[in-house]
């Protein structure tokens, strides 16, 4: 999507002035981040600039020291994890948040388990049920999964990226976020991650995506945040950008923090 249409749409996520503080430290200093219907916004930065905090302060892990961030129109400053979840934000790590020794069926459904009652009266979790129903939603992405009784440890970094989103599509989520999901993948990999998350955009769902690899994010991306030191030095649209604006801009050497002194 292009900016322009941004003046006429209201954003899905605003976080105003957020501030995180881990003692002395300054995490992040009076953030404004938005994301609007639809596109896909990099989030850049250095190590330790910030990007990971601010992330958790939207998925609910951290509470915001100051600030607020509001999502389709409520206020998640305050909201649990599973609050958010259920808000539909949708955050994906690399490693965290699935379950090793669950299988793909339960893993779509974790936190949100399908029962039935087994003799009639004993409760027990319904696996064809969820097998069946992530079946749909992995064959939405284009990555084999051999079987969906697999168990998460013995699936490649890609499958596992893929449950992650297929979970994220069965529930429906209003805005995705994934932190560094092509780091640990090989090549293959990585590109399948990068069409899921386009996958996403074209079926309208944002999504944010955290990433130190510029090739990839370059190709994915329709907006740039680019953080230094717990600011936002630099906020741009894909249509104004290039590979070595973005360096400068990580590095420090311009941008909107660097001139008002960071
Ligand atoms: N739980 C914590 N306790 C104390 N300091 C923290 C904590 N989490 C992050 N920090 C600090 O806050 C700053 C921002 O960290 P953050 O993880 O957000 O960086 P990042 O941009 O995600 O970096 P990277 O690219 O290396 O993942 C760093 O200086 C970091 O050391
Ligand atoms: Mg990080």
């Amino acid at each position: 999507m292009s900016i322009h249409t941004h003046s006429t749409q209201e954003p899905i996520l605003r976080a105003s002035h957020v501030d995180k503080f881990f003692g002395g430290l300054t995490a992040l200093d009076k953030v404004d981040f938005e994301v609007y219907p639809g596109e896909v916004v990099a989030l850049l930065g250095d190590n330790g600039a910030g990007k990971s905090t601010l992330i958790k302060c939207i998925s609910g892990v951290y509470k915001p020291d100051g600030g607020t961030i509001t999502f389709d129109g409520k206020d998640i400053s305050h909201l649990a994890p599973a609050a958010v979840r259920d808000a539909g934000i949708e955050t994906i790590y690399q490693d965290l948040a699935l379950a090793e020794n669950l299988d793909v069926g339960a893993n779509v459904f974790l936190g949100k388990e399908k029962t039935k009652r087994f003799a009639g009266f004993i409760p027990v979790t319904d696996d064809d049920y969820m097998r069946a129903e992530a079946s749909k939603a992995v064959k939405r992405l284009d990555i084999v999964i051999p079987s969906l009784k697999q168990k998460l440890v013995s699936l490649s970094g890609g499958q596992r990226q893929a449950v992650a989103i297929a979970r994220a599509l069965y529930w429906q989520a209003k805005l995705v976020i994934m932190d560094e999901p092509t780091a640990a993948l090989g090549v293959p990999e990585q590109r399948k991650v990068l069409a899921m998350v386009r996958l996403l955009r074209d079926q309208g769902v944002p999504v944010i995506i955290i990433s130190h690899n510029m090739q990839d994010v370059l190709e994915v991306a329709d907006r740039f945040v680019v953080m230094l030191r717990g600011k936002v030095n630099a906020n741009v649209p894909r249509e104004q950008v290039s590979s070595e604006k973005l360096i400068s801009y990580i590095m420090g050497a311009e941008g909107d923090a660097v001139r008002n002194g960071v």
